[in-house]
């Protein structure tokens, strides 16, 4: 599963900041390191504002540059998409590597026939006729499970219902067969029962090809469903990468295991406003030293002073904490 020759995208050390009016900047993403595997699911989970967003936006070159500082190294068939120009990557994004968003509005044209924006994502990256893509565009409909299928492949976005518009943005996505889905919060704006049936589907859908799945939530509960392994971020940074199951078991950093503290259970029931005690940091004045010790219980001297290095407790078990 890890061995390099499956290694398909390698996220190195990257970092991107905004300037702000005042001369400083918000630091939103600040070295991530970060390996994806063929056949790979991985997920990715944090507060609102740790930087989950901007780093894959990162991976698809959809920040602009400036005013965004972006530095770092992405590397996908042996080369640094961050040395692509605009059109080298325009080929690779949205046939390689495709991404898909929590609002299906951002990726869908309004005024254009669902069934003809898939046949134009095919036609600008597949050599194919029309007819053949038309076809493609039906059978992508059938593949993600739209209910009469035919029937809906010239249907306006506004006439279809959120959870069939989600269906139809994963298509979109899935067109070229890519070797990379990111999916940003696909499943949040829907209502849970359509939620559970769209995870599902992309599960499934992962499992029966080599594609590679980054899975970015708020939800460590998402995570559990969909992901072998998981990387936890805060304050642009990532705290803790195990497998899915080793994360569950021994969580080892603070932030971790306030996040697994705060899973809705049967019991409790009702998901909490605020996920884990104590504010999120803001971006454009991240505290020194460890970036969690204003949260976090076990903070010491060190936390405040010194930023962890990252750890190896046990075989792909990634923590940067002080404690440990
Ligand atoms: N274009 C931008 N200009 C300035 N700041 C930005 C820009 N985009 C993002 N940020 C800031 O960068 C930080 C990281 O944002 P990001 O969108 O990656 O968070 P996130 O983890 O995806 O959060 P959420 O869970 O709410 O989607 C935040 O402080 C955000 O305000
Ligand atoms: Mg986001």
């Amino acid at each position: 599963m890890s061995s390099q020759e499956d290694l398909i995208l390698q996220i190195q050390n990257l970092k991107v900041r905004f300037p702000m009016k005042n001369q400083s900047f918000v630091h939103a993403v600040n070295g991530i390191d970060l390996n994806l595997y063929k056949g790979d699911s991985l997920g990715v989970v944090g507060e609102s504002g740790c930087g989950k967003s901007v780093t894959f936006s990162g991976v698809m070159r959809l920040i602009e540059s400036p005013p965004a500082v972006i530095e770092g190294k992405i590397i996908f068939n042996n080369q640094d998409l961050m040395k692509l120009s605009p059109a080298e990557m325009q080929k690779i994004r949205g046939k390689d590597i495709t991404m898909i968003f929590q609002e299906p509005m951002t990726s869908l044209n309004p005024v254009m026939r669902i069934g003809y924006q898939i046949m134009e994502t095919l036609l600008v990256h597949e050599n194919i006729s029309k007819k053949a893509a038309s076809a493609r565009a039906l059978e992508l409909l059938e593949l993600v499970e739209i209910p009469d299928a035919a029937g809906r492949l010239w249907s306006y976005p506004h006439q279809l219902s959120g959870g069939l518009r989600q269906r139809v943005m994963i298509a979109m996505a899935l067109a070229c067969r890519p070797k990379i889905l990111l999916a940003d919060e696909p499943t949040t704006a829907l209502d849970v029962t359509i939620q559970a049936q769209v995870l599902d589907l992309l599960k499934r859908l992962q499992e029966e090809t080599d594609m590679s799945i980054v899975m970015i939530t708020h939800d460590l509960g998402v995570i559990a469903d969909v992901a072998k392994r998981v990387a936890v971020f805060y304050a642009g940074r990532i705290v803790e990468k195990a497998s899915t199951r080793e994360i569950f078991k021994n969580p080892l950093h603070p932030y971790t295991v306030g996040l697994l503290n705060c899973i809705p259970t049967i019991e409790t029931n009702t998901p909490r406003l605020q996920a884990v005690e104590g504010n999120i940091p803001d971006a454009a004045d991240f505290p020194p030293g460890c970036p969690f010790h204003p949260r976090c219980e076990k903070a010491t001297d060190i936390c405040h002073r010194e930023e962890p290095l990252k750890t190896t407790p046990s075989k792909n078990h990634q923590v940067a904490c002080h404690h440990i």
